[in-house]
Formats: structure tokens, C-alpha cells, sequence
């Protein structure tokens, strides 16, 4: 089973190094992943990524890749080369892009041909990079996807590309807590699903405008919640993150 620490995803939603750092400081030991997004990544690059590597802690790139699969697969051995455990790409890419990714990240850049390492007691690393794939923006809704010419219902769009995407060999994809249910009923337990848009019992939405709590996306199937604001912005993060931290462990628990 995985463990709560591995289940929760801290997002650095800052614009730089030095604020980045300070919330990977004050959170400590209790979080294991963090998510890396345009915002930082075009701020501050690759050191990023390499300074949480180094500092043990394993990062989730969301980066979205979209392009030709040549130039896809390109950059995700540079991404497996930094370190990166997760990263995210387009499913609209096409089947081609998504073999390509995850193509590339099965190559062994360990060089000891190993899938895991320990790091400390209970806390294990797949070396292997995992590829998620992002299906329909949670922002578009159902005209926003017609206008590009889908005449789908949305619904079925999303599980179509998530379909596409696990044929393909992907790991798993980003989806919200409401798409995760019908997403494990239609396609099965053997994949992950990482949900962003959660947030704690009682706490401010933000700009969210449809949000579940930890509980809540566990039980709809996700393996992983990404988590910002809650506790990034929390006036005292580490509680923020202990909380969710446990009310993951009592969910995945019950499960
Ligand atoms: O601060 P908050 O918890 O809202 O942050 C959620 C993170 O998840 C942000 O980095 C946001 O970009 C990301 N995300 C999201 N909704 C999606 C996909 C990603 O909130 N559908």
C-alpha cells in the first residue's frame, strides 16, 4: 500500500528559488513530493529541480509536454536525467507522443538497472519515471471543448484520452476527484490518478470552483492529491500538512 506521505503532492506554486525553499524547509520530513510547475520552472529552470533531488525530495514536473514525439521523448529523458519521479503531457498528443514518453522514461538512467531504492526507513523511490497524462483542462467546459471541433460530450472525451493514454503505457493521469470515479469504473484499479482541486474541511476554495476533500478524492479512486494553497499559505503549514496527511491515512485505511 502506498503510504500518506507518498500520496500527498505539495504544489511550489512561487516564483522563486528562495520561497520555494523556505516552504520545503518549514514543511520538513512529512512531505516527499513536490510539484514543479510552469510558473517556477520558467522562473528559476532546471536547478530547481535539482536542488530538491539533492535535498532528497522527489518532485513531480508539470510541464504538460505537447509536441512532436520526438522532441516529447527528448525531453523527458532530460527530465529522468534531473531526477524527476512524475511528469505530465498532453493525451491529445496522440497515441505516437504518448509511446514516445513513456518510451523514454523506462530507460534505466540508474545504470544499475535497479527499480527502486530506499531512501530512508519506509520511504522508497522508483527510479523509473512516471508519465501522467493530462486529458481535458478542468478549466474548459463542455462549448470550450466544442469550439475546438470535439463533438463529444466532455465526459466521454476525458475517458476517451484516458484510455489512449494507459494503452500507450502511461502510468496514470491528473484528473479531478468528479472525473476520477467514472475514470476507475471504466478503466480499472491499475493506474494512478492524481487530483488536484482539493482542500480541507472548512477551508477557503481560492479560485477552485469545484473541490473535495482529501477524504473525498481517496475515495473516489485518486492515488495521489495535489495540494497548494492549503497548505503553502496556511499559518502554520506543517499543521496544515499533518492534518491531510492523516485524514489520507484514515481514508486509505477504511478503504
Ligand atoms: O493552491 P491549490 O491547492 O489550488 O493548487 C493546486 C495546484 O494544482 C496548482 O498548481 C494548479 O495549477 C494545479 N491544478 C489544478 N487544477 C487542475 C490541474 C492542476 O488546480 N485541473
Amino acid at each position: 500500500m502506498i503510504s500518506s506521505r507518498e500520496r500527498l503532492i505539495v504544489a511550489l506554486d512561487v516564483s522563486s528559488s528562495a520561497e520555494a525553499q523556505q516552504i520545503v524547509t518549514c514543511l520538513g520530513e512529512s512531505i516527499q513530493i513536490y510539484k514543479v510547475g510552469m510558473q517556477l520552472y520558467t522562473a528559476e529552470g532546471p536547478q530547481i529541480v535539482r536542488d530538491l533531488v539533492a535535498a532528497g525530495r522527489r518532485v513531480f514536473l508539470d510541464l504538460k509536454y505537447h509536441d512532436i514525439p520526438n522532441t516529447v521523448a527528448a525531453a523527458v529523458r532530460e527530465a529522468a536525467q534531473l531526477g524527476v519521479s512524475m511528469l505530465t503531457v498532453h493525451a491529445s498528443g496522440g497515441t505516437k507522443m504518448l509511446r514516445a514518453a513513456t518510451e523514454a522514461a523506462r530507460v534505466d538512467i540508474s545504470g544499475r538497472g535497479e527499480s527502486s531504492q530506499t531512501l530512508t526507513a519506509g520511504v522508497t523511490r522508483e527510479l523509473r519515471l512516471k508519465v501522467l497524462a493530462v486529458t481535458v483542462l478542468t478549466s474548459m467546459d463542455e462549448s470550450d471543448v466544442n469550439e475546438i471541433g470535439v463533438e463529444t460530450a466532455l465526459r466521454d472525451q476525458v475517458v476517451r484520452l484516458a484510455s489512449l493514454a494507459i494503452k500507450a503505457g502511461c502510468d496514470g493521469v491528473v484528473s479531478s476527484a468528479q472525473e476520477a470515479r467514472s475514470l476507475r469504473d471504466q478503466l480499472g484499479p491499475e493506474f494512478l490518478i492524481v487530483t488536484p482541486g482539493v482542500r480541507p474541511p472548512g477551508s477557503t476554495h481560492g479560485d477552485q470552483a469545484r473541490v473535495v476533500t482529501p477524504a473525498e478524492a481517496i475515495r473516489a479512486g485518486a492515488t495521489h492529491i495535489v495540494v497548494g494553497r492549503p497548505i503553502t499559505a496556511a499559518t502554520d503549514p506543517p499543521v496544515a500538512a499533518d492534518q491531510i496527511l492523516q485524514e489520507i491515512e484514515a481514508t486509505a485505511l477504511a478503504r
